[in-house]
């Protein structure tokens, strides 16, 4: 028998793009649990069959694979947080989700890109994992795109194609959420008020672009690392391109960098600034930070450095 290095044998079944899911189950005492999972597959139509696979060192091995029933909830591209919330050791994973009873009696998630909600069909033993096959008894398919994964990596496809769309649009505006050191850098906008730093895209790569204007506007050497939002203002008129980005040392020339505590969230330009910046701030909370892959379509793939 060959003897591979594990670790390079992940790496090469990481090549496989899959979705994420997190698989639900309630204990003996009727307690919520779940995990992370890519491991998923759909496995027959007749029966509805669908199987995952579990590690035999997680923590909730006895419960998952005694369970009668559990669920898989194939998580939505805005979900990240709650993929990363199921894999790690955190106190009350459920917390960091809205959930309900699925028909069968295990945690689906209504904001998911689908669930479904299966009795435990047959448990089989592979090597450091078992597969747990489900029989689906009930399922909701919402419509919405599902979060990928790939390479140890999240990517998200249609807010990435949405970026490639927005970034041929002159027009467009992009700005950064620049964090160092857990504070964030705001810069003066009107009527004494706060804003994110932004710049209009002209013909410029979008990174390229909030990273140029950065640097002359601050003196500060910045990495845009992460696409953090894309959207339309509300007249429709101008897209949107928010990257989270990370920050050499020194003192800015403009703006200046105040902690996530006292960001002042009655005098910022507006509310979609007040949306972003709470939003980092709970992703923040979870620690929901890693490598991600950005706009490829671009030509640039950067690791983003995560929280010190
Ligand atoms: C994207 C992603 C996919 C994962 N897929 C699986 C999987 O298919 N099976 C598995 O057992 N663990 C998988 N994991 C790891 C578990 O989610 C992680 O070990 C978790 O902490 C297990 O929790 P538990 O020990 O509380 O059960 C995955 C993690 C991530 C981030």
């Amino acid at each position: 028998m060959t003897a591979f290095d594990p670790r390079t044998l992940r790496d090469a079944f990481g090549a496989f793009a899959t979705g994420v899911t997190v698989v639900t189950s309630r204990t003996g005492d009727g307690s919520p649990i779940g995990f992370t999972a890519n491991s998923f597959a759909s496995v027959s139509l007749d029966p509805p069959l669908l199987l995952i696979c579990l590690a035999k060192t997680s923590r909730n091995f006895a419960n998952m694979t005694g369970a009668k029933a559990f669920a898989v909830n194939v998580l939505a591209e805005n979900q990240k947080d709650v993929s990363n919330t199921f894999a790690k050791p955190v106190e009350d994973r459920f917390a960091a989700v809205k959930w309900q009873d699925g028909p069968a009696g295990s945690p689906v998630f209504p904001g998911a890109a689908a669930w479904f909600d299966c009795t435990s069909e047959e448990i089989v033993d592979a090597g450091d994992h078992a597969i747990l096959i489900g029989r689906v008894a009930g399922f909701e398919n919402s419509g919405r795109n599902g979060l990928g994964y790939v390479r140890g990596g999240y990517f998200t496809p249609s807010l990435e194609a949405k970026a490639a769309r927005a970034s041929v649009d002159e027009d467009t505006n992009v700005s950064a959420v620049v964090e160092r050191a857990g504070e964030i850098l705001l810069v003066p906008a009107d009527g004494d008020r706060f804003a994110l730093p932004s710049t209009t895209l002209g013909d410029r790569d979008p990174m390229d672009a909030i990273e140029a204007d950065l640097l002359s506007r601050t003196g500060i050497q910045t990495t845009a690392g992460y696409l953090f939002s894309v959207f339309e203002d509300r007249a429709g008129s101008r897209q949107n391109i928010v990257y989270r980005t990370g920050a050499a040392e020194g003192a800015p020339r403009a703006g200046q960098f105040v902690a996530i505590s006292d960001i002042p969230f009655d005098r910022l330009d507006t509310p979609q600034t007040a949306d972003i910046l709470r939003r980092f701030i709970s992703e923040q909370a979870l620690g929901n930070y890693g490598v991600y892959f950005g706009n490829e379509t671009a030509g640039r793939v950067h690791a983003f450095a995560g929280k010190a």
